[in-house]
């Protein structure tokens, strides 16, 4: 059964029912602690609640230092183009957002004393974005950063006098050893407690022995320490309401910030560039299997408003939040199609080779493939730019793309059905505020075709910063590497027919 949570905190922050009207006012006044922050996640959540709810009281978001002061970190983070639009229409909240020093994979989450003082005494939401999200990190580094780094979010959940909600983000794929997957909880036969132990005490034999047995069940460490943190979380919900948000792959946005907005070069991203370069011209995937795509914004919509729902909408059990596609799903052939077809139609700036994709089901064929299509054609490419005076990258770029195919391999031969009675159940609520309009939580429009050419539009504008491109040198240069696509398939087939003559007499 819903129940209404009534709190009142330093900020006269209440979630009385006038809280209840709309997203903006649910966030008014209230001091929201954010861990992620300089991620690309993170980054779309800040923006998105300096400009739909601008009163916020105070956002401190948790950074680490790394070649830069925090200072640095933030200023740097602040000055990103994204949030120009927050400088025009609301420069104070941006004198709200505070940084302190902290990094969660460190005991006390590297807190000084005062700071933790301080954010006890005025945090009211907390969002845990931060997390090692590289695939492949050893068993430990990824149990220390995303489950024990989430159990020390948590602790300092319970320390904090006046806390509202809890959004935890983690990734639908925390179960992947399973096909079909509710919003709730797993337990697993490995216990949080005891990995964590094991990693913080076991020798690295033990560790690598465990790490071997879990990867006879989940495809990476990195699923599977996110497992575990749900299941740390889960077991900590007593005090206070708390919300796990389970995106799938995080593409480019849709809309907001701003259309095709994306941020790193990670997994999908990569890949789609490599196919409009025409560096990579096969994947290892499964062509009918779903490919659970769901652009940031609506990700960032989910937990803006997942913070709401579970706090005006809380039952005894963690709430959980499956933000997936799979009602609304593009298979891979389909999203492959639009990508070459795109790469020919709006080619981008100096492209390798003429775009084409070739799907794989499996390794062997893949390895095949693999040797005549990148790395034989990225040997003879490397050798021509070493003869013309330029820098060999080809087979560099092969290397890095067959990283990424290991590392996505597994969510290409594979479907998930996710369910989403508690994301439909919000969604019926979300559409009762005031507010409703400034929220997309729903996919059942999705035009994909239109989706993904506006995030090769974005991979073009924020990744390979191709903003002032010549569209007729770019095409000119397309139809030149068609007829020379063209000659070598014909040269290929000659090549293999000699072969194949040459053995049969
Ligand atoms: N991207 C996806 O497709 C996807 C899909 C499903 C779920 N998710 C989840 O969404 C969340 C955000 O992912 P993202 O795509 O935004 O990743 P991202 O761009 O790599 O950002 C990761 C963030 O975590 C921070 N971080 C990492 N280790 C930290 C530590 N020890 N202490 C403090 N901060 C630390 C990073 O800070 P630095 O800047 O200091 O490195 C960065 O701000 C993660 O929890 C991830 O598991 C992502």
């Amino acid at each position: 059964m819903d129940k209404m949570n009534i709190k009142v905190n330093e900020n006269n922050v209440s979630v009385k029912p006038n809280k209840a009207n709309s997203i903006e006012a649910f966030y008014d006044n209230t001091a929201i602690l954010m861990t992620g922050a300089t991620g690309f996640v993170g980054k779309g959540i800040l923006e998105k609640l300096m400009r739909v709810c601008p009163s916020i009281a105070a956002i401190y978001v948790l950074i680490r230092p790394k070649d830069q002061t925090i200072q640095q970190r933030l200023k740097e983070l602040i000055d990103n183009p994204i949030y120009d639009n927050i400088r025009v229409k609301h420069p104070s909240v941006l004198s709200r957002i505070h940084p302190v020093q902290g990094d969660v994979s460190l005991p006390d989450l590297g807190l000084s004393p005062a700071d933790r003082i301080m954010l006890v005494k005025n945090v009211n939401i907390v969002f845990h974005v931060a997390a090692a999200v590289r695939f492949n990190n050893p068993l430990n580094v990824a149990v220390n950063t995303n489950t024990k780094g989430t159990a020390r979010i948590m602790e300092l959940c319970t320390e904090l006098k006046h806390l509202i909600s809890v959004v935890y983000i983690s990734t639908a794929y925390s179960n992947a050893n399973m096909l079909e997957i509710e919003e709730k909880v797993y337990t697993t036969s490995f216990k949080p407690s005891s990995v964590i132990n094991m990693c913080e005490t076991g020798d690295q034999k033990s560790i690598d022995l465990l790490e071997d047995e879990i990867l006879k069940i989940y495809p990476n460490t990195y699923t599977f320490s996110k497992n575990l943190a749900e299941q740390v979380i889960s077991n900590n919900t007593d005090s206070f309401p708390v919300a796990i948000v389970r995106p799938s792959v995080i593409g480019a946005s849709l809309k907001e910030p701003c259309p095709g907005w994306v941020d790193n070069i990670f997994g999908l991203t990569s890949i789609f560039m490599l196919i409009g370069k025409g560096t990579t011209r096969a994947m290892l995937v499964k062509r009918s299997k779903r490919l659970d795509l769901v652009p940031v914004d609506y990700v960032v919509d989910m937990i803006i408003c997942a913070a709401w729902h579970v706090t005006l909408h809380r039952n005894d059990e963690v709430k959980v939040y499956n933000s997936t596609s799979n009602a609304h799903p593009i298979r891979w052939n389909q999203m492959k199609d639009i990508i070459v077809q795109c790469s020919r139609e709006m080619p981008m700036n100096n492209v390798m080779w003429y775009p084409f994709c070739r799907l794989v089901p499996n390794q062997y064929g893949y390895n095949v493939v693999d040797i005549f299509l990148h790395i034989l054609p990225a040997f003879f490419m490397d050798i021509f730019l070493k003869l013309s005076g330029r820098k060999p990258m080809i087979m560099k770029t092969s290397k890095f793309f067959n990283q990424v195919v290991r590392a996505v391999k597994f969510f290409g031969q594979h479907e998930w059905t996710f369910h989403q009675d508690n994301v439909t159940n919000m969604i019926q609520k979300v559409k009762l505020l005031k507010d409703r309009d400034t929220v997309k939580l729903d996919l059942c429009d999705m035009d994909w075709k239109k989706y993904i050419r506006t995030y090769m539009t974005g991979i073009e504008k924020f990744i390979l910063k191709e903003d002032s491109k010549s569209i007729d040198a770019a095409q000119r240069r397309l139809l030149f590497l068609y007829w020379v696509h063209q000659i070598t398939q014909v040269f290929g087939v000659v090549v293999l027919l000699v072969i194949m003559l040459y053995v049969v007499y």
